[in-house]
């Protein structure tokens, strides 16, 4: 160890006595940073201002000194013989292999937990689809107001942005959230990519805390399916967001004496008492009497 220490800044001094501006010995195939200034000159100066410079002097990445060939690969074949077939854009091969870059740095933060599962891997859209180094001279890396991300994300998901033009929604059209308050795009063991936050909650309770219960007198399915039992929480012609229009069409799905319409629902509600005339406008309004749709403290027929 000591004896090849030693030799290294034995060898930087000889270089340095030769020539002041020399470099520490870089490995094999690699040129530097400050080689690719002479080219991309623009590229080389916006690189300066981003997060990613850190690569540069950063302790933790094996990159010193050569960050732009941390991601580009070692480029030597491409200052033989400059041209784009000589160096690795990870903006133009397979997802696969480009997310294997970014993660070679990126494996295992907070942020990727569960990507590995998520839908977006497994679909081809990499990193790079979302993340764009150095376009708009980096300022583009994350997109992070609210409608900056909508934006990216609705550029794919072009059907789910039409869901938020119905006259109840959450405010996503208006900049006020963004699809990541209840989405991680970088997936999650959840269904749909859901953020994790209690059950099956895709994040609702962030916001919605005054649900999270837990009740004397819960109602099953808030408990053990998911809030978008009932709920379309991208848009619905109902002002509660509700799955069908009338409240009484979402409750009659489980609470029948007919198998469930919708076959995920594994759960089946008891039928309303006799009393219940459901031809009486009187009981149509469900939630009228039983005003604790979510869970109560104090009864079980979750009226109040
Ligand atoms: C001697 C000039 C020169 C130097 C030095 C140079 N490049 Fe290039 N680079 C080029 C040329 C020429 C192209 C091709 C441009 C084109 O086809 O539009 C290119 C293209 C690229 C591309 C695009 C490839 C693609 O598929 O679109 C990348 C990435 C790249 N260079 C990275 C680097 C990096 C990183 C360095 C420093 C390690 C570097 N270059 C140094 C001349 C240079
Ligand atoms: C964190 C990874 C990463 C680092 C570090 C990096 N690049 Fe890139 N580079 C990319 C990606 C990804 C693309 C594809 C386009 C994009 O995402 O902006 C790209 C594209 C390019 C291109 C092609 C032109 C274009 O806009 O498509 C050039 C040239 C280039 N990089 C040069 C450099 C130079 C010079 C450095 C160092 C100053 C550098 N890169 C550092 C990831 C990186
Ligand atoms: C050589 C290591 C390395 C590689 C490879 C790498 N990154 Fe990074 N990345 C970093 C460092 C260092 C930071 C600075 C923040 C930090 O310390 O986490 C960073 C930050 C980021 C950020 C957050 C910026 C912010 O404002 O918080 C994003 C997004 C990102 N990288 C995306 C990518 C993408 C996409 C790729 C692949 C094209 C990539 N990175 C490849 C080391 C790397
Ligand atoms: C579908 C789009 C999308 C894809 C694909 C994607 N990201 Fe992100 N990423 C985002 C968004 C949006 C944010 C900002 C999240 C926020 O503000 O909560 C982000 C944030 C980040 C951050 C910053 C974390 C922070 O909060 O500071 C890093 C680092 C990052 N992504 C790396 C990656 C890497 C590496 C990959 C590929 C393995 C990747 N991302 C794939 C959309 C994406
Ligand atoms: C480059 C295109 C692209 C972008 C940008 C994009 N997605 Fe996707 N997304 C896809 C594809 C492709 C799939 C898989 C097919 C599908 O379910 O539509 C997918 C699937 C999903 C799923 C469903 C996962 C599942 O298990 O059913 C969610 C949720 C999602 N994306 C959220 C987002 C969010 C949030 C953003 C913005 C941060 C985003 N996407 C940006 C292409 C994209
Ligand atoms: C208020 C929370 C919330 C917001 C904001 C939100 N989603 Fe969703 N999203 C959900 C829930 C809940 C599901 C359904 C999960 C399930 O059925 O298990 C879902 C399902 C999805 C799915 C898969 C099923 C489908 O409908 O295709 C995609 C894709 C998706 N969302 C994309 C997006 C995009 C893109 C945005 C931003 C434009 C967004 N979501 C904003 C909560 C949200
Ligand atoms: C980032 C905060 C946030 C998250 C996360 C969130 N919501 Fe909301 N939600 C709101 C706000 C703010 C409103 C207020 C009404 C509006 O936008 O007009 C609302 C309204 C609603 C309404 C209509 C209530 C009314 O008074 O009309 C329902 C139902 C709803 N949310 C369900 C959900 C579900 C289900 C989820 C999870 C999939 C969720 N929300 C996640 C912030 C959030
Ligand atoms: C069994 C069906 C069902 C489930 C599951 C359900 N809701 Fe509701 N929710 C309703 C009904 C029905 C209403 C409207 C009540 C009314 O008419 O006033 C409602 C209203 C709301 C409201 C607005 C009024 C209020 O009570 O604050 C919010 C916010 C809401 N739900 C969020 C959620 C969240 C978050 C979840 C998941 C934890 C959830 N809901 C699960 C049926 C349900
Ligand atoms: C996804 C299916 C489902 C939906 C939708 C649903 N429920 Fe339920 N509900 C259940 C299940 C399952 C139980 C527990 C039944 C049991 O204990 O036998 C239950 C219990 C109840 C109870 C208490 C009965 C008891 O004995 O504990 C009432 C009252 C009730 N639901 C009313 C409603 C109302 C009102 C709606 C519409 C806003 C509704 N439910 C929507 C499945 C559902
Ligand atoms: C006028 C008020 C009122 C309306 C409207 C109403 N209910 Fe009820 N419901 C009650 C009362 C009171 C009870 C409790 C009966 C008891 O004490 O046994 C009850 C009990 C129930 C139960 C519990 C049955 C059990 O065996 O425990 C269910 C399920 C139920 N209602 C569903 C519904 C559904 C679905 C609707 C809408 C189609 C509805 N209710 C509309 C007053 C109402």
């Amino acid at each position: 160890m000591r004896n090849i220490d030693l030799c290294r800044s034995f060898g930087l001094l000889v270089l340095a006595a030769f020539n002041v501006a020399a470099q520490p010995a870089l490995p094999a195939g690699y040129v530097g940073s400050e080689t690719c200034q002479a080219c991309h000159q623009e590229i080389y100066d916006a690189f300066q201002k981003t997060p990613h410079e850190a690569i540069e002097t950063s302790k933790k990445h094996d990159f010193q000194g050569i960050a732009c060939e941390s991601c580009h690969g070692p480029a030597q074949k491409h200052i033989d013989n400059p041209s784009a077939a000589t160096i690795r854009n990870p903006g133009k091969i397979p997802a696969e292999a480009a997310d294997k870059v970014c993660l070679s740095c990126h494996l295992n933060q907070a942020t990727q937990a569960g990507r590995l599962l998520s839908s977006h891997m497994k679909d081809q859209v990499s990193c790079t689809s979302c993340h764009k180094v150095h376009a708009n001279g980096g300022h583009s890396l994350v997109a992070r107001k609210p409608a900056a991300i909508n934006e990216q994300c609705a550029s794919c998901h072009l059907a789910v942005w039409a869901e938020f033009q119905r006259p109840n929604h959450h405010k996503l059209p208006e900049g006020a959230m963004s699809c990541v308050d209840c989405h991680n795009p970088h997936g999650s063991i959840r269904p749909a990519m859901g953020q994790v936050f209690a059950g099956n909650e895709p994040g609702c309770f962030t916001c919605h805390g005054d649900l999270r219960g837990p009740y004397t007198f819960e109602h099953a399915p808030v408990r053990f399916e998911s809030c978008s039992t009932c709920h379309e929480p991208h848009g619905s012609a109902n002002p509660r967001m509700l799955t069908r229009q009338e409240v009484r069409f979402v409750c009659l799905e489980c609470h029948a004496n007919l198998p469930s319409p919708v076959s995920t629902n594994s759960a089946l509600g008891v039928a309303p008492p006799s009393f219940h005339n459901l031809l009486s406008p009187v009981y149509q309004n469900c939630s009228v009497c039983h005003q604790k749709v979510h869970g109560s403290y104090v009864d079980r027929n979750l009226l109040k």
